[in-house]
């Protein structure tokens, strides 16, 4: 008996080298240690045996059971892991990519470093059970301002200058809160979002504004929801994004959707302090609009600059070679490349 359990042993070490299907692994589960297989077999011919070697060769035979089962669902969840990773590159496939689509003679292609940074964002608040949402452009005075509580004529409207359309209704979003609103009308907490994307300024551009740029808009709402919370976050993207170490600190600051409205400012190794994003405890006001009790619940907001974390990430110096459309600028990031697509 001791043979044929060494024997099972090796047969199964070799199945599982042999990268076997879901299938394979399935049949081999049944073949070991299924109702009519190997091992219950042998725990039958154990009655026949003596008391001591029924007892030894009894517990060995539980223990082979138990690396059978394990190794095979081991085995089972890589492969659902293998399958995972396969679909969520699939998802990010772009078609541009794909060498059939390449004229002759260009050798490779790379990822533009706003699109990367954004893979990443999406990629760390997925680990942190965010979904993801998206909203469009055009946007309508509603989603835009009243409902994040920025009536006509309020001061903030001024701060966000904006491209609006001949109606006087419609207008390319000035910023990524809209997404709350929208992301909230078929939703009901407890919910995590983030809508990461364009938005666009009537402002004149500089080193560190361009009249479009990308933002990432977040969303938490949950019981006893606090700033703790929100800075916990905070520091955890930071942190991810950088790769090191950092120290957050906050101010306080005003928006019309959030109470209290702050400001989190980052640095890494005692270095200088950079204002990093807006956010806060959603405001009551916004509450009702998204229809959330907020004697119930709280929440938090905010919303990131993301081609200011490109800039301080990479030390660019001018925000503007972002949408320069120069090949020299973006090919510097070819650390960050998926790879370059013979032809
Ligand atoms: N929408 C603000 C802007 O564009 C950024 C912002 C601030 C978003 C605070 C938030 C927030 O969600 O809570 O300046």
């Amino acid at each position: 008996m001791q043979e044929r359990i060494a024997e099972i042993q090796r047969s199964l070490g070799e199945a599982l080298q042999a990268a076997p299907s879901k299938e394979e692994l399935l049949s081999l589960k049944q073949k070991l240690v299924g109702k009519k297989g190997e091992l219950p077999a042998l725990l039958g011919e154990l009655k026949s045996l003596a008391d001591e070697e029924r007892k030894a060769l009894g517990g060995k035979l539980q223990s082979l059971r138990k690396e059978i089962e394990q190794s095979i669902a081991h085995a089972l969840s890589e492969l659902e892991r293998a399958a995972m990773d396969e679909k969520l590159q699939k998802s990010w496939d772009d078609p541009s990519r794909r060498g059939s689509l390449f004229a002759r003679g260009l050798t490779d292609a790379g990822l533009h470093p706003i699109t990367e940074i954004l893979q990443e964002l999406e990629e760390i608040f997925s680990r942190m059970g965010f979904e993801i949402l998206d909203g469009p452009h055009i946007e309508d005075n509603h989603h835009n301002f009243e409902a994040l509580n920025i009536p006509e004529d309020h001061p903030a409207r001024d701060l966000q200058d904006t491209f609006w359309f001949e109606d006087n209704t419609h207008l390319l979003r000035t910023h990524t809160s809209c997404i709350q609103i929208r992301g909230m009308k078929d939703r009901q907490p407890p919910v995590r979002f983030i809508g990461p994307g364009q938005v666009f300024r009537c402002e004149r551009t500089d080193q560190w504004h361009d009249f479009s740029f990308f933002q990432l808009e977040g969303l938490f709402i949950d019981r006893n929801v606090s700033v703790a919370n929100l800075l916990y976050f905070a520091q955890t993207l930071f942190e991810e994004i950088f790769q090191s170490q950092v120290e957050i600190r906050t101010r306080p600051s005003y928006f019309p959707f959030v109470e209290p409205g702050l400001e989190i400012d980052m640095r890494r190794d005692g270095g200088k302090w950079v204002e990093m994003l807006g956010c806060g405890m959603i405001h009551p006001k916004v509450m009702e609009q998204i229809g959330v009790d907020p004697t119930e619940y709280s929440g938090f907001a905010f919303g990131l600059g993301v081609d200011r974390l490109l800039l301080m990430r990479h030390a660019i110096e001018d925000i503007r070679h972002l949408r320069s459309g120069d090949l020299r600028f973006v090919r510097q990031f070819s650390r960050y490349r998926s790879g370059g697509i013979p032809c």
